[in-house]
């Protein structure tokens, strides 16, 4: 090692498990440590995490990384800055004084704001939001989440009476526990992840005082000040620890790191990145673009200067819909062993699976569709079962590109992906299939830690423009080429989209 090297830190906090890889200059991970954490699910369509337990993951994984970091012969005083990047939406209300939780988390996933949703849909200037936010009226939203918690939980009805109720998505509870909590109050959350909570106005990127009245909230809330996402001092100094004194110098929610890590900078770019959930970004450039079909409008990413908007087609079910297979159905040991299953069969053997586990996001944007298989036999084995549930996530990203493509107007031309599921061979050869383009899947693919690690480290210094990231992880990536014509994909396509239509108005 030269004594000169410098490695930034990333902080991965996402809705099954907490990272931290340590990164070099050229991009490349050297150390990194993983851990889960507890899947609460009180009721069926609800989801949460214990705050706690979150800060406690990622302080676990810091340790855990610096520990094999140093076996390696490097110094911790070498890791320059860190990066956060993380779940979006998930909601967390705590006590602004003690600076203890007083719910559990709210995951993006949990669906029990339904009947709140109906509601809100009903109010005057309820068609007016996505105009402003970019986002439709839906359980994934943080604002929704909030209000449930208003309605049910007496202590946090009671702080926000008595004004000491604060309020924060992921990043911003992590930035604020990790800098001490209430002692140091380092309350802040970057652009990408106040743009999901629908307070937040897309042009001006501060609260949006119509916003906050539409829900009630407005001057009752510790709302936490909106910062770029890369910048030297908004985000504090971690507190105690292994890194103690050790910068936080960027923040991005997942989706927008992992455009950042697939470097999509110019309008035109796209990344589907094939985690929990599966989310499909498109940078449209310094002016938002608002869809007339189903997508949402988000915050790129903003490094000083002017913020970069894209276009997002949100998937709530895709690496889930695995697990789904594994814990609940026991269809194998390892969600890696999906391909293989999935490759004992040649094809679907009939069967589709709608996977709307929380209902259906974009474009379809359906609250009370449930998981539904339909199609099923005597002669459907696991193997059909798991190879519908990979095309299920094919089968969304091309009804989201397909909007995308009437809201922009222009055609991708190739889509760039990554993400846990990406690592199947069959579920990129049927996207490809599926999309009538080629899908690139690049080498590294922890491009959601390395976006993170960009913005941290261009405020750092580390890298000082885009021009000097441009050749980190370019080799060795894997180009699917479609291979069934436009027909055959646009067949099966029509199936998955009556599959929708009659998966919508179940009540159990
Ligand atoms: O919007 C939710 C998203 O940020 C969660 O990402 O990686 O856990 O699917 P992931």
């Amino acid at each position: 090692m030269q004594s000169s090297e410098v490695f930034v830190g990333s902080i991965d906090q996402g809705t099954t498990s907490t990272r931290f890889l340590i990164i070099n200059r050229d991009g490349a991970p050297v150390a990194s440590h993983q851990v889960e954490f507890g899947q609460i699910y009180p009721h069926p369509g609800w989801h949460e995490h214990d705050p706690l337990e979150l800060v406690e993951s990622v302080e676990t994984c810091i340790a855990g990384a610096v520990e094999f970091f140093e076996s390696q012969g490097f110094s911790r005083t070498s890791i320059a800055c860190v990066g956060i990047t993380n779940q979006r939406e998930t909601t967390i209300v705590w006590d602004h004084e003690t600076g203890e939780p007083l719910y559990n988390a709210i995951v993006w996933t949990d669906t029990r704001s339904q009947a709140i949703v109906a509601e809100l849909k009903s109010r005057p200037g309820a068609s007016k939001l996505q105009s402003l936010c970019g986002l439709p009226l839906s359980t994934y939203s943080s604002a929704t989440k909030l209000l449930w918690m208003l309605e049910h939980v007496p202590r946090v009805r009671e702080a926000f009476e008595r004004g000491t109720l604060a309020f924060g998505t992921v990043d911003a509870w992590l930035v604020y526990r990790l800098n001490g909590g209430p002692d140091a109050n380092v309350f802040v959350s970057d652009s990408t992840n106040a743009s999901r909570t629908m307070f937040v106005n897309l042009e001006t990127l501060r609260y949006d005082d119509s916003l906050l009245d539409f829900f009630g909230i407005k001057g009752k809330l510790h709302l936490p000040r909106i910062v770029p996402s890369s910048d030297s001092s908004a985000y504090g100094v971690i507190a105690s620890g292994t890194l103690a004194r050790a910068p936080i110098m960027g923040c991005l929610g997942d989706q927008s790191a992992a455009l950042v890590g697939q470097k999509g900078f110019s309008p035109g770019m796209a990344k589907n990145t094939y985690g929990t959930g599966c989310f499909l970004l498109y940078n449209v450039g310094e002016k938002p673009v608002f869809s007339k079909h189903g997508l949402l409008t988000t915050v790129a990413y903003h490094f000083g200067g002017k913020p970069v908007y894209a276009l997002e087609g949100s998937i709530a079910v895709a690496g889930s819909g695995v697990k789904f297979l594994q814990d609940n159905l026991s269809f194998f040991q390892n969600s890696r062993e999906v391909n293989d299953l999935a490759v004992t069969v040649e094809d679907n053997g009939g069967c589709v699976f709608v996977t709307a586990f929380s209902g259906l996001f974009a474009p379809y944007w359906i609250d009370d569709a449930k998981g539904t298989i339909f199609g099923i036999t005597q002669f459907t084995q696991k193997g059909h079962i798991a190879r519908a549930t990979l095309e299920a996530t094919c089968f969304q990203t091309k009804a989201i590109l397909d909007a995308m493509e009437k809201d922009s107007g222009s055609a991708l031309t190739e889509l760039a992906v990554d993400g846990g599921m990406s690592n199947s061979d069959l579920a990129m050869q049927t996207q490809a299939d599926l999309i009538s383009i080629p899908v690139y899947r690049p080498k590294m693919r922890e491009t959601t830690a390395l976006g993170a690690a960009i913005a941290a480290g261009l405020a750092a210094g580390i890298w000082r423009n885009f021009a000097e990231l441009r050749d980190i992880n370019r080799a060795g990536g894997t180009v699917f080429e479609p291979q069934v014509t436009r027909e055959e994909s646009t067949a099966k396509f029509e199936q998955w989209e009556k599959a929708v239509r009659m998966s919508k108005g179940w009540v159990s």
